[in-house]
């Protein structure tokens, strides 16, 4: 592991988590046969598991840091939706979701045989206006107690209208990091960080052929967009920041990669905590990368203390 970093006191830091909620679900069981009634296998489940997902493991990351998160999302009077609710409950999260009766909450359900996914089966929906209303009520609420908002965009319809949320942080005066979705970032304009990962990228720029290249598009897009900072997630080639003060490439830190997915929530919720903490962004960027580099390392969606991020 790389060398010691000196540990942030978050105990002052609040966080305001804007977003999709869903619930990630995993059955595991043995496979012994066939069905006989079409060629899939038949899995005996004996185990299951479920973590926060989407926006709400964005706040997940940031509890277990120490920092106090609230969430907005919405949630439908179903079973997940329960579970959402308990499980945000144990992490110590204030959850305020607005709550949709015709809403089917959404779910990821992964059936897994023999350490292998054999399926993964999705529930979702988009929540209908009254409940965005309400998510929306619930954020102008809690605004004023954080100190940044982080908007987790999962494109599942919490932030359709997302240009009001950004315009009523920008005017309470608040740092907002947007981890976008889609091909339109216009409805993220003036936020004060953008996260999108490659493929979110390549998705708005187009395909670069060199690092001269993206670096001329990217800056571009922020610069249109009046966004203070582009940091792109690459994956194995770590991250790299875009500001008016150029550019910073931070190399990827994992010693062991098992399971890439949800690292991405893991930076914006370190990226957030340590700006909520008053820390400066190459420091914010650093200790993000660094938290991506244990998080891939755990199996399914995952968290990172304070122990290990500060080892
Ligand atoms: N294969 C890998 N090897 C090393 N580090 C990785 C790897 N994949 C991800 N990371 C770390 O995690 C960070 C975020 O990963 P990535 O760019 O894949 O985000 P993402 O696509 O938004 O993730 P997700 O949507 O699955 O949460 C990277 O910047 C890097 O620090
Ligand atoms: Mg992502």
């Amino acid at each position: 592991m790389a060398e010691a970093v000196p540990r942030v006191d978050f105990s002052g830091a609040r966080l305001l988590v804007v977003g999709d909620l869903m619930l990630d679900r995993y059955w595991f069981g043995d496979v012994q046969r066939i069905s006989p009634e079409a060629p899939v296998p038949v899995v005996r489940v004996t185990r299951s598991d479920e973590r926060l997902g989407g926006a709400a493991n964005v706040a997940f990351n940031a509890a277990s840091l120490g920092v106090r998160a609230t969430l907005v999302g919405a949630i439908g009077e179903d079973e997940p939706g329960r579970r959402i609710e308990a499980l945000a409950r144990e992490r110590g999260i204030e959850l305020r979701a607005a709550r949709d009766p015709q809403l089917a909450t959404t779910i990821k359900l992964r059936v897994i045989g023999r350490q292998q996914q054999l399926l993964r089966v999705d529930f979702e929906q988009a929540p209908g206006p009254q409940a965005l209303e309400q998510a929306f009520e619930a954020v102008r609420a809690a605004i004023d107690q954080a100190q940044v908002v982080v908007l987790s965009d999962y494109g599942k319809g919490v932030l359709a209208q997302v240009e009001r949320i950004v315009a009523l942080a920008r005017a309470a005066g608040r740092i907002v990091i947007v981890d976008p979705k889609g091909d339109d970032y216009s409805r993220y304009a003036g936020a004060t960080v953008l996260t999108p990962n490659r493929g979110e990228l390549r998705e708005v720029v187009g395909a670069w052929r060199d690092e001269a290249d993206l670096a001329a598009r990217a800056q571009a897009l922020r610069r249109s967009l009046k966004v203070r900072y582009l940091l792109l997630t690459r994956s194995e080639e770590g991250m790299t920041l875009f500001s008016d003060d150029g550019v910073l490439d931070v190399p990827a830190q994992a010693r062991e990669v098992y399971d890439v997915s949800g690292a991405g929530d893991t930076v914006v919720a370190v990226l957030a905590s340590m700006l909520a903490a008053g820390r400066p962004i190459a420091e914010a960027v650093t200790l993000a990368n660094r938290a991506a580099g244990i998080v891939v390392g755990k199996l399914g969606t995952a968290a990172v203390t304070p122990q290990e991020l500060f080892a």
